[in-house]
């Protein structure tokens, strides 16, 4: 047991524990910090504060590591496909041979929506965010499978995850065809994962579409980046919405609502949009590095900066090299590459940025890989929510496995006005 933390306060003195996590992190618990002293913590936007401990991923901001149950992020991005990390994050382990081909399998038997689930899509404008239909059909999926919903029952649970994990590249891929006007390509089971989608969002009835073998590999190593990242926004508000005991689906939902947020996932979208508004400028990265340091501007590099990582991304780094790769690949020079790495070169020997520790984060080169993909910039967040979807489902599973799970709600500090007489509506 580690030395007690002190705290003394109007007289009184606490003892706080300080819990030591597996890689040596230290966190005071103060659960009993209002009981003995009266007093609450305020930690707008959580900077300091734990919500929880957990076993399924480890980050170190200060030096740029990433590890999954363990594993390190390179070496399951360079091993794995998409499909093997997400049994490892649900799971806990490496799946054996044999578990990973009945998961495979099984998934593959979830792929097909509820046909009446695509009356869905003539509801939404052709030009609805694929986002806003993604969280909205994923919700809905409690009203079309509602025979395993229950929380509290680990085979209803482990339905809804197969449903989730095998449903989602089939709604993603619906929402891109129903804003290009074209027919819905149903899940072909011969086809393994990565390669389905991107089969269900290219393919047309008219010609046969062949699957690119490095579309399939760099697509793989994007999701496996993006598939957990601890306790970032998304991930908190799924474990929020799963306390009060809502279904998976419906957390789910939330999830995705969250990292729709330019702050978030949605910041891949916001970064093409300012490469591009860059090169229409004239490709003057040095004008925006002075905009984005401009405290009198809103506006800001987006893909910079990262709320723990103070050192390279390490997701960064893989996916700038897969860009390059791929791109030498597929022989394709893309101007938003060239000024991404202008941006970033221009960007690391700025002081403003060297104080601010601000590295380039997962979102500032994937945006690249994905319209190397052909995958259109507004389905760029939705990818990002399916390589994230297993993280959540993990972080969902062990909040409710937790011997001291409770529903989250924080306490706060009121500020308003003290207690005031009712005023009459004639006399106001
Ligand atoms: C993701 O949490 C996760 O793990 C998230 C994620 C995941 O996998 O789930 O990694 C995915 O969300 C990545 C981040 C994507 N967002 C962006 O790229 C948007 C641009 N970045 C920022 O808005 C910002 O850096 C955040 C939101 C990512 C982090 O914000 P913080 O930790 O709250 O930091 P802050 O806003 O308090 O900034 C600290 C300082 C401020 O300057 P000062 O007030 O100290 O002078 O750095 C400045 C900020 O103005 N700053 C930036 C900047 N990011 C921070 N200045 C210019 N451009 C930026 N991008």
């Amino acid at each position: 047991m580690r030395e007690m933390a002190k705290l003394s306060y109007n007289g009184k003195e606490l003892e706080i524990p300080v819990v030591e996590g597996s890689e040596k992190e230290l966190g005071i618990d103060i659960a009993n910090l209002r009981s003995k002293t009266g007093l609450i913590t305020l930690d707008e936007g959580y900077v300091n504060t734990g919500s929880t401990t957990s076993a399924i991923t480890f980050l170190d901001g200060e030096k740029g590591v990433l590890r999954y149950r363990g594993y390190p992020v390179e070496e399951l991005a360079a091993n794995c496909d998409f499909v093997e990390v997400c049994y490892l994050l649900i799971y806990g382990h490496l799946p054996k041979r044999q578990e990973l081909e009945l998961f495979r399998n099984s998934i593959r038997l979830h792929t097909m929506l509820h046909e009446d689930m695509k009356s869905f899509y003539n509801g939404f404008p052709r030009d609805a965010h694929p986002m806003a239909i993604l969280s909205s059909v994923v919700g809905a999926m409690s009203t079309f499978y509602q025979d395993a919903l229950d929380p509290s029952n680990p085979k209803h649970v482990n339905i809804c995850i197969h449903r989730l994990i095998a449903k989602i590249p089939t709604i993603a891929a619906y929402s891109h065809k129903k804003s290009i006007g074209q027919p819905f390509i149903y899940p072909d089971n011969n086809l393994d994962y990565v390669e389905n989608f991107l089969h269900m969002m290219f393919a047309v009835p008219a010609a046969k579409y062949v699957v690119d073998p490095d579309f399939v590999k760099a697509l793989n190593l994007l999701l496996i980046v993006h598939a957990d990242h601890e306790q970032n926004c998304s991930t908190s508000t799924v474990r929020m919405v799963g306390s009060s005991n809502a279904n998976l689906f419906a957390s789910i939902a939330a999830g995705i609502c969250a990292l729709w947020g330019p702050l978030h996932g949605g910041a891949n979208e916001a970064v093409v949009s300012m490469l591009e508004r860059i090169r229409e400028d004239g490709g003057n990265v040095e004008k925006y590095v002075r905009m984005a340091k401009d405290k009198d501007n809103n506006f800001r590099l987006m893909g910079f900066g990262h709320r723990v990582y103070k050192n390279f991304d390490p997701r960064a780094t893989i996916i700038k090299a897969a860009c390059d790769r791929l791109l030498h690949k597929l022989n394709l020079d893309d101007p938003l590459f060239e000024i991404a790495q202008k941006l970033e070169a221009v960007a690391l020997s700025d002081p403003y940025f060297i104080e601010r520790k601000l590295y380039p984060n997962v979102d500032f080169y994937s945006g690249v890989i994905y319209r190397a993909l052909g995958i259109p910039v507004q389905m760029f967040t939705v990818l990002f929510a399916m390589g994230r979807l297993p993280g959540w489902i993990a972080h969902w599973l062990e909040m409710h496995e937790s011997p001291t799970k409770k529903i989250c709600r924080p306490r706060q500090i009121y500020t308003g006005p003290q207690k005031l007489a009712f005023v009459p509506i004639d006399d106001r």
